[in-house]
């Protein structure tokens, strides 16, 4: 399969990158620094260029089979010190409206995006959401914009977006379950490997079209779960 990954010098994007190659998949990885992205592979083409480029999101759509946008703020390697909140963000609707309407065009459906939890309609007022959305500040305001234009928009695509919780380095095949909705405290996590391996799976086997996901590990709050629903498959 020839999978378009937009974020990949992000790190849940290098790793994306990684497990799609070593599951012999042609990968074309979009960066805006080549330098950032140390993967290697004879079925890696490496794209320089913005998310928010019509030509190159046209390119990435007629080129591959599928999408995943691991894209975010800030440019990696940015200390959380050195972030400007007063910047706003659109690299996620920019190049979602782009490829929402460029992969019908070019007969391609499937694409998987990132979001975060407290986004959107799960955005919950909840003590960790309240907690989180602060700490991002205008940064989810692009998740925000992204999701409401997913949820409303009637493209003949077939998208699925991952919410995240806090990810981090840790090892494959960590237990986790993926939830429409469900409400996270503190403690919630992935890492970046369950999360790209949950990505890349639903690309090549989608089985959560048209949902908005919540992935995380078990809660130190086990009462959370009583109003949690786990997410159901549905097929393309
Ligand atoms: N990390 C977390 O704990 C966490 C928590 C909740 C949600 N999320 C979300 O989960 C996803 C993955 O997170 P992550 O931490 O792996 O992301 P990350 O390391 O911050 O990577 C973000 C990626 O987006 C790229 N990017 C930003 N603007 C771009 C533009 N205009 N054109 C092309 N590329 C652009 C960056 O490229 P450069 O390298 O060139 O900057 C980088 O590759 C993101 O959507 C993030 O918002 C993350």
């Amino acid at each position: 399969m020839k999978i378009a990954v937009l974020g990949a010098t992000g790190r849940t994007g290098q790793v994306i990158v990684e497990q799609a190659l070593a599951a012999g998949h042609h990968v074309a990885a979009l960066v805006r620094r080549p330098e950032g992205l140390p993967v290697r592979g004879e079925n890696l083409e490496v794209v320089v260029g913005d998310a928010r480029d019509p030509a190159i999101i046209e390119k990435l759509a007629a080129e591959n089979d599928a999408v995943i946008c691991s894209l975010g703020i800030p440019a990696s390697g940015t200390s959380r010190a050195e972030i400007d909140d007063s910047a706003s963000v659109d690299v996620c609707l920019v190049s979602t409206r782009l490829l929402f309407d460029a992969l019908p065009r070019h007969g391609k459906r499937r694409i998987v995006l990132m979001s975060t939890h407290g986004a959107g309609g799960s955005n919950d007022g909840s003590p960790y959401v309240t907690w989180l959305r602060d700490l991002v500040k205008n940064r989810v305001l692009d998740k925000d914009h992204t999701e409401e234009f997913i949820a409303a928009s009637d493209a003949p695509v077939d998208w699925t977006v991952i919410r995240n919780p806090s990810i981090y380095e840790g090892e494959l095949g960590r237990p986790h379950e993926v939830y429409t909705r469900i409400e996270l405290d503190r403690s919630s996590r992935v890492t970046y490997q369950d999360l790209a391996a949950f990505a890349l799976s639903e690309v090549v086997t989608p089985r959560h079209v048209g949902q908005f996901l919540t992935i995380t590990e078990p809660l130190e709050d086990t009462s959370l779960l009583a109003a949690a629903e786990i997410a159901p498959e549905v097929a393309a």
